[in-house]
C-alpha cells in the first residue's frame, strides 16, 4: 500500500515508525514531515491546510491509505477530501472531529447523555459570562470554544483574574475566532490521565494511559505549552477506573457520537481527570495526543497499520489490542524561551547515539535540514525533540530518558527535569 502521512511534529513521527514497521506499507510519504521523519519516508513539502495540494499529490502517488494527525486539518475536514475522491483516510470526518473542535459541543454532549464532566456554562456573550462572575466559585475556568494550540484553557483563581481572562478570550481575541464563545467551567482537583483510544464508531479499544505535563517549567509552573514530558502507563490509572471508564464514558461517547449522526472513526483522546468524586472527562482531542503518542505507540505490539484499517473499514472489533508489559518516559527538548519567542536554526549534534538501540527513541518535532545535502539538522521550533525511552518499570524508564537527554545538544535547549516524579508518588 502507498501510505500518505499528514503532519510534521513528534507526534507524526512516532506514527511514521509505527507505519513504517507495517509489512503491508510499499511506499509511506509524509506531508510535510521533518528531518526526523525523512529517515522513514518521503516527506513532501505541502502544508496540512494545503487542501487542493494534498488531494492532487494523493492521486499522482496512487496513494491507497491517509492518515490525518493534526487537529487543525481534521477540524476542516480534510479526511471529508480525501473520502470524497474515494481514498480511505483514517480519522474522524468533519463533522465527528468537532468532539475537540468545539468545547461548548462536547460540553453539551456529555450532559445530554450523562458522561461525567465538570459542571459549566457556555457564552456568547462577553458581558452575560462577566455577569456570570459575579456569583461564581473561585478557582474556575475558562476554555475558548474552538481550537487554540492546546492553550486556550485559564485556570483562574480568583474574580479580578476570570474578569480578565474573559476579555483577553472573548473581546482582546487573544485565540482568534476560537474564543467567539467560551466554555466557563467548575475547577476540578485530581490526578489528570490520558487515555487514547481507537474507534471505528462502534467498538471501541483503549490503549494504554499516560501522563502530560503541560506546565513549561519545573512543578507544573510557567506557562502552558503543547506537553513537556509524558509516561506511560499511569501508575494512578487502576483495572478499576479503566472499567469504569469503559462503561460510563469511552462507549457512551462512541454511541452518543453516532445517535448525533457524527460517527467517529479514528482516536479519541480522553483527558480525565480523577477526582474524589471518580473520574471525569476534562477534555476530548480527535487524535493522539502530542506528546502522549510517543510513549504510547513504543509500547504497542500491533500493526498500527492494521488497526487503522480495522478503523476505517469498521472492523475493530476483530482486533486485540496489546501493549508490551513495561513502560515508557518521553522528556521533551524544547528552545529556551517556549512557548512565547524562542529562536531557531541551530544545529543538533549527537543524534547518532540512537542508532540501533530499540528502547531508545529521538523523536523530532521541530527540526528541518540545514540545506539539500541533509548533512546537518537545526531546531526549527519551540519543541525541538521528544527522547523517549522504554524500560521494565517507570522509574528505570525515566533514568534512561534522562540519560538520553545528555546524548543531544544544541545552543538554547530548554527541559524540565521532573517528568515522572509522580512516578515516585504513587
Ligand atoms: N498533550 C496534549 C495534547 O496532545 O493535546
Amino acid at each position: 500500500m502507498n501510505v500518505l502521512l499528514v503532519g510534521g511534529g513528534g507526534r507524526e513521527h512516532a506514527i511514521a515508525m509505527g507505519i513504517a514497521k507495517s509489512p503491508k506499507v510499499t511506499k509511506l510519504y509524509c506531508a510535510p514531515g521533518n528531518a526526523g521523519i525523512a529517515a522513514l519516508a518521503e516527506c513532501v513539502n505541502i502544508g496540512v491546510m494545503e487542501f487542493d495540494k494534498l488531494l492532487a499529490f494523493a492521486k499522482e502517488k496512487a496513494i491507497d491509505f491517509v492518515i490525518v494527525a493534526p487537529d487543525d486539518p481534521l477540524a476542516a475536514g480534510l479526511v471529508d477530501v480525501f473520502e470524497e475522491a474515494g481514498i480511505r483516510t483514517f480519522g474522524p470526518r468533519k463533522n465527528a472531529a468537532i468532539l475537540e473542535g468545539s468545547k461548548a459541543f462536547s460540553k453539551d454532549l456529555m450532559k445530554k447523555y450523562n458522561i461525567p464532566t465538570a459542571a459549566y456554562e457556555n457564552f456568547d456573550d462577553a458581558q452575560a459570562a462577566l455577569d456570570y462572575l459575579e456569583t461564581a466559585q473561585f478557582p474556575i475556568v475558562l476554555k475558548a470554544d474552538g481550537l487554540a494550540l492546546g492553550k486556550g484553557v485559564l485556570i483562574c483563581m480568583n474574580k479580578d483574574e476570570a474578569i480578565a481572562g474573559v476579555k483577553e478570550i472573548m473581546q482582546d481575541k487573544k485565540f482568534g475566532t476560537a474564543g467567539n464563545r467560551m466554555v466557563v467551567e467548575q475547577f476540578m482537583t485530581g490526578r489528570e490521565v490520558s487515555v487514547l483510544t481507537f474507534t471505528d464508531g462502534k467498538t471501541i479499544r483503549v490503549m494504554t494511559s499516560a501522563q502530560d505535563h503541560k506546565r513549561a517549567k519545573d512543578n507544573d509552573e510557567g506557562l502552558n505549552t503543547g506537553g513537556m514530558g509524558t509516561f506511560s502507563p499511569s501508575p494512578f490509572y487502576t483495572p478499576e477506573i479503566h472499567d469504569y471508564c469503559v462503561k460510563n464514558i469511552y462507549q457512551p461517547t462512541v454511541d452518543a457520537m453516532a445517535k448525533e449522526g457524527r460517527t467517529f472513526q479514528g482516536v479519541i483522546f480522553f483527558g480525565l481527570m480523577l477526582t474524589a468524586d471518580g473520574p471525569k472527562v476534562l477534555e476530548y482531542n480527535a487524535r493522539f495526543g502530542d506528546p502522549e503518542t510517543q510513549v504510547v505507540l513504543p509500547r504497542m505490539k500491533n500493526d498500527l497499520l492494521e488497526v487503522m484499517e480495522a478503523c476505517v473499514d469498521g472492523t475493530l472489533d476483530t482486533i486485540d489490542l496489546q501493549f508490551e508489559d513495561n513502560a515508557a518516559v518521553c522528556v521533551v527538548l524544547a528552545s529556551d524561551g517556549y512557548p512565547v519567542s524562542y529562536e531557531k536554526g541551530f544545529e543538533i549534534t549527537g543524534l547518532e547515539n540512537f542508532d540501533g538501540k530499540d528502547d531508545y527513541f529521538c523523536f523530532h518535532a521541530g527540526t528541518k535540514f540545514a540545506d539539500e545535502s541533509k548533512s546537518k539538522i537545526l531546531t526549527n521550533g519551540g519543541r525541538v525533540l521528544g527522547v523517549t525511552a522504554t524500560g521494565a518499570n517507570l522509574k528505570e524508564a525515566r533514568k534512561k530518558a534522562y540519560e538520553a537527554t545528555e546524548w543531544v545538544n544544541f545552543a538554547n535547549k530548554y527541559m524540565r527535569h521532573d517528568i515522572g516524579k509522580a512516578i515516585d508518588e504513587a
